[in-house]
């Protein structure tokens, strides 16, 4: 059988019940032929409390000797003065994404049936956000001076690469050459020149290559207009780190909420490993209830098996949480219980 080296960090707040919960359906949809070898990594708010650490080198060094990833959430609670100087987010979270060249942040959105939307009418809405996830505002190019003063100047550049944007443009065209053939650039050429520029020429110098992708450009304030008013015209959207961070929360709610969103940060040359995670944070509002939705990690799962090249059973993954969604009809059931049920479609039937 082959063996799979997945490193696990539950991380905080609602970060290991979903876990736990995303586990349990992964061991439920493997066969026989694959062995997942867990590692469990206690990193995040809880361990920068204990240690002092965020990410140490030997820490992402024994994450980066593993063949891929599953990460829950991380991020303490709001306001905990000891956290104050921590910036778990950056270190953590952006530091591995960085690190592994995650350079694809692919988050889809899909309206399950029988899930109700706040939109009135949505339509069939299926697409795929391919989210830059190594460059723009999110680099820590910046700095500021005299800080806390009314003279205070304070910058974060947006880096923009041409091998940057074309690698993740090129993987784009290629997402949306396998689905219904079309892509849409959001950005913000109007305004933001320079970096849209380059956006938008290297789309146009990859289209030559993929002749049978329609083409479309928004602006990314306009997208937000026709993600609520007309969401079935998406399938694949491309755009930049801070624009895709903000595009997906609102495409978690449009089809649901976010409890079924799913992301996956794809190196996809191979050379480090992925790591798949629900597009939710550590929600310290429900954290230690029992309630959180564990849908997104769940479908997360099947992002990573889908990664691993094992599709049929990101395909029975992606049925099994479907058919509970369909199933759901407003009564509250506990984070386990949603697991147990998900991961009870994937058993084997009993002889
Ligand atoms: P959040 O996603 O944690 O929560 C937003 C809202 O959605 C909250 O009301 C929460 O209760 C609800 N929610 C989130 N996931 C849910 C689920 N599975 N089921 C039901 N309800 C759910 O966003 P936030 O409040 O902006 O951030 C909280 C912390 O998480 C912050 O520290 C933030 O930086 C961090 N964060 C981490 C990640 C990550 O680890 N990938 C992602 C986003 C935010
Ligand atoms: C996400 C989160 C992260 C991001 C934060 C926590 C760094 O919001 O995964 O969407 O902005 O990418
Ligand atoms: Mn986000």
């Amino acid at each position: 059988p082959r063996t799979v080296r997945l490193a696990v960090i539950p991380g905080d707040g609602i970060g290991p019940e979903v876990v736990a919960e995303a586990l349990k359906v992964l061991r439920a949809a493997v066969g026989d032929e694959t062995r997942f070898e867990e590692t469990h990594f206690s990193l995040g708010a809880g361990r920068f409390l204990e240690t002092g650490d965020v990410l140490t080198d030997d820490d992402l060094a024994a994450v980066a000797s593993h063949d891929a990833i599953l990460l829950g959430a991380v991020g303490g609670v709001p306001g905990d003065p000891r956290l104050a100087n921590a910036n778990i987010e950056r270190g953590l979270l952006l530091k591995l994404r960085f690190s592994l060249d995650h350079y694809v942040n692919l988050r889809p959105t899909v309206l399950h049936p029988g899930v109700e939307s706040p939109l009135a009418a949505p339509g069939d809405v299926d697409f795929v956000v391919v989210r830059e996830g190594t460059e723009g505002p999110y680099v820590g190019n910046g700095g500021a001076i005299r800080v806390g003063t009314p003279a205070e100047v304070a910058n974060e550049v947006s880096v923009n690469t041409a091998f940057g944007v074309e690698r993740v443009v090129r993987y784009a065209f290629a997402a949306a050459s396998g689905r219904r053939k079309k892509l849409t650039l959001v950005h913000k050429t109007n305004v933001l020149v320079f970096a849209g520029g380059l956006w938008k020429r290297t789309v146009d110098a990859v289209a030559v290559e993929f002749p049978d992708v329609a083409v479309d450009y928004l602006h990314v304030d306009a997208a937000t207009i026709f993600l609520v008013t007309d969401p079935a015209r998406f399938d694949v959207i491309v755009t930049d780190n801070l624009f895709g961070d903000i595009l997906t929360d609102l495409a978690g709610a449009i089809s649901g909420g976010i409890g079924l969103a799913a992301s996956g940060n794809i190196n996809p040359d191979g050379r480090f490993p992925s790591m798949f995670e629900p597009v939710h944070g550590s929600a310290p509002d429900i954290a230690g209830k029992g309630i959180a939705d564990p849908t997104a990690a769940i479908l997360s799962v099947a992002l990573l098996l889908d990664h691993l090249g094992l599709a049929d059973d990101a395909e029975r993954v992606r049925g099994a949480a479907s058919d509970d969604i369909a199933g759901r009809d407003g009564s509250t059931r506990s984070t386990s219980e949603i697991g147990d049920a998900i991961a009870a479609r994937l058993a084997p039937a009993a002889p």
